[in-house]
């Protein structure tokens, strides 16, 4: 049997990695600026997250959760700890489109509506809903475009005040900083103006912070340099450092009902290890201020080139728009300079880092950027 041809490969096989180092099979090592997709957060294999795992599968791998997980429990004091969230709830799943999906279902039971305000260059999944609310049609069967929404430009608050006055809107889901659209960041007073009118209008608001959450941009989710509270708030990716994990936090007014939303796998064992292990190595190693420190001296040096339209994006979440298309200037960086880059579109390089990426690190990716963009 053959693998169902959907992804484009690059010709590399990674077999073993570690902070923001990758070896291929051939001993090659590569530099990690796009961490597995915005995955790796406190860098691979980190050995205090290897130990977590081991010792809890040792322990017990998996049961259901139709039986009380203490480490759940535990997951939920920490994160509500270490994000400000101690008065929110928290549901696990297992992967980013599920938690948007669990979203947009728990505003639509809280409202009794069914409609959603998504916006212009989205991307929330791929599952029904979450690819309903993405804006790629391209990736929208059939089956997925009877849901009722729609798209308003980003940052443009007439056009969703005027929607939200009609009463009839469940959620307005937003990205922290749009990443697969190419790093557009909506404006503070945007989100502030977004939070106070679903207030006003009974709309949720959810913040999918499922890229741009979890330190990467410097705070523990990107809307906090808006000072906003949403009402569900979505993650994903670095969650637990690769392995399959994601969650939605809830505000205190939603009330929840037995069977009102589930999984087989959300909240295992192994998940909640990885998560916890994510957590302590944040804390530990400050590494959410790494995210901004670093970032914003790699954002500094990114260097003037008539090629290059716009650097945008916060904390360890970069986008480098050029003129022209990126793919030959990825595939030098990869193949010459052997460093992992992101992308977004044609013309954007995306650098999406584990959050422990040094100084030594962001120089060694700059002296090999410049050296690309004089080639
Ligand atoms: C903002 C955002 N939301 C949701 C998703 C979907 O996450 P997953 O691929 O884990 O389903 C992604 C994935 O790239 C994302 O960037």
């Amino acid at each position: 049997m053959e693998l169902f041809d959907v992804y484009s490969l690059f010709n590399v096989t990674p077999v073993r990695a570690r902070g923001c180092t990758v070896w291929d099979d051939k001993d090659q090592e590569y530099l990690d600026l796009y961490g597995g997709h915005a995955v790796i957060s406190v860098g691979h294999s980190h050995p205090h997250y290897v130990q977590a795992l081991k010792d809890q599968l040792d322990k017990i791998g998996f049961y259901s959760n139709s039986v009380r997980n203490p480490l759940q429990e535990e997951l939920a004091r920490r994160l509500g700890e270490a994000s400000g969230y101690d008065d929110y709830t928290l549901f696990l799943d297992n992967s980013g489109a599920e938690s948007n999906e669990n979203a947009v279902k728990l505003a639509s039971f809280h409202t009794g509506r069914d409609r959603v305000i998504a916006f212009r260059r989205s991307f929330h999944g791929r599952t029904s809903g979450a690819v309903a609310l993405t804006d790629n049609p391209a990736i929208v069967s059939p089956f997925n475009a009877h849901h009722k929404v729609t798209f308003c430009e980003l940052n443009d608050g007439d056009a969703v005040a005027e929607e939200l006055a009609k009463k009839d809107v469940a959620a307005v889901i937003i990205e922290g900083i749009q990443g697969c659209g190419g790093i557009h960041e909506p404006q503070a007073g945007f989100l502030q103006m977004l939070d106070r009118t679903c207030r006003r209008y009974g709309t949720v608001l959810i913040l999918d912070e499922v890229q741009s959450g979890y330190g990467r941009t410097g705070k523990f989710f990107a809307h906090q340099w808006a000072g906003i509270r949403p009402g569900i708030i979505t993650m994903g990716k670095g969650i637990a450092n690769g392995f399959p994990c994601g969650g939605i936090l809830i505000a205190p007014e939603f009330r929840a009902r037995k069977g009102m939303l589930g999984t087989t796998f959300g909240g295992n064992y192994l998940a909640c290890a990885g998560a916890l292990a994510v957590l302590d190595i944040l804390e530990q190693e400050g590494l959410v201020d790494n995210a901004r420190i670093v970032g914003e001296y790699l954002k500094n040096h990114i260097p003037a080139s008539p090629r290059i339209s716009e650097v945008r994006g916060k904390g360890l979440m970069l986008g480098i728009e050029f003129n022209e298309p990126v793919a030959p200037l990825r595939q030098a960086l990869l193949y010459d300079k052997h460093i992992f880059t992101g992308v977004a579109g044609q013309n954007m390089i995306r650098l999406l880092a584990p959050l422990c990426l040094t100084q030594a690190e962001a120089d060694r990716f700059l002296e090999a950027f410049k050296e690309v963009l004089a080639a």
